[in-house]
């Protein structure tokens, strides 16, 4: 296991001061930037366009991992790609065909996620985790930041994490929702190597502090 990522999601940020807000994680030894999609039918909420992650692409040079909560991700992954996604995630909830998905998504150079809720069994992704660069566990039901994170996730950061290794595959475990420096060591210590933060980033008077203190603790739990 190599160091933990923490992925701030902008969902939590100031919309009215999206460049400012990425400003202040840029520079705060992360790799990963989180964009939460949203169409109002797969989750009731709504977000961003292809036209914001292609506003704020120039801004940063961090992966922008776009994370497709909408009920035909397919239709417009490759407008995400064109506007700056380096890896889009879809809902195993909403692919018909997870092997076919994958290969679209990475017809479009771009890495592919696949996501599973809280009431999907991981189970589901055993057989395709091969074909995808990333598995992103939602430890909350999706749609808001500012949630609590749900336990049954962390079981299933574990099964993910023993089929990842018998089977000798590279597929990184995402996790999001709910996580925050009190917590962070509960998915890092299932094996999760990316965990994503919205309040507890955004919200915090100083968010590449809070960043530091929940890689810290993420990192405590693994080691
Ligand atoms: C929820 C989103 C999450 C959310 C995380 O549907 O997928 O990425 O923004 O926010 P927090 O960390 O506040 O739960
Ligand atoms: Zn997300």
């Amino acid at each position: 296991m190599g160091k933990i990522e923490i992925a701030p999601s902008i969902l939590s940020a100031d919309a009215a001061y999206l460049a400012r807000d990425i400003g202040r994680v840029e520079d705060a030894g992360i790799s990963y930037l989180h964009i939460d999609i949203m169409d109002g039918h797969f989750v009731p909420n709504l977000s961003y366009s292809p036209m914001v992650v292609k506003a704020i692409r120039p801004l940063s040079k961090l992966v922008f991992d776009v994370h497709l909560m909408l009920a035909e991700p397919l239709r417009y992954a490759e407008a995400f790609a064109r506007a700056g996604a380096d890896l889009i995630t879809v809902h195993a909830e909403v692919v018909s065909d997870a092997k076919e998905a994958a290969k679209i998504l990475h017809s479009y150079g771009v890495k592919a996620g696949i996501s599973v809720k809280p009431g999907t069994p991981a189970e589901v992704v055993f057989d395709v985790l091969g074909d995808y660069d990333l598995v992103l566990v939602m430890s909350v039901e999706p749609g808001f930041g500012g949630q609590k994170y749900m336990d049954v996730a962390t079981e299933k950061i574990a099964a993910l994490r023993r089929q990842i290794i018998e089977n000798q595959l590279h597929t990184l475990i995402e996790v999001d929702g709910g996580i925050g420096i009190q917590n962070a060591g509960i998915p890092a210590g299932a094996g999760a190597d990316i965990l994503v933060a919205g309040s507890a980033v955004f919200g915090a008077d100083n968010p590449s502090a809070a960043i530091r203190a929940m890689q810290q603790a993420a990192e405590k739990a693994v080691r």
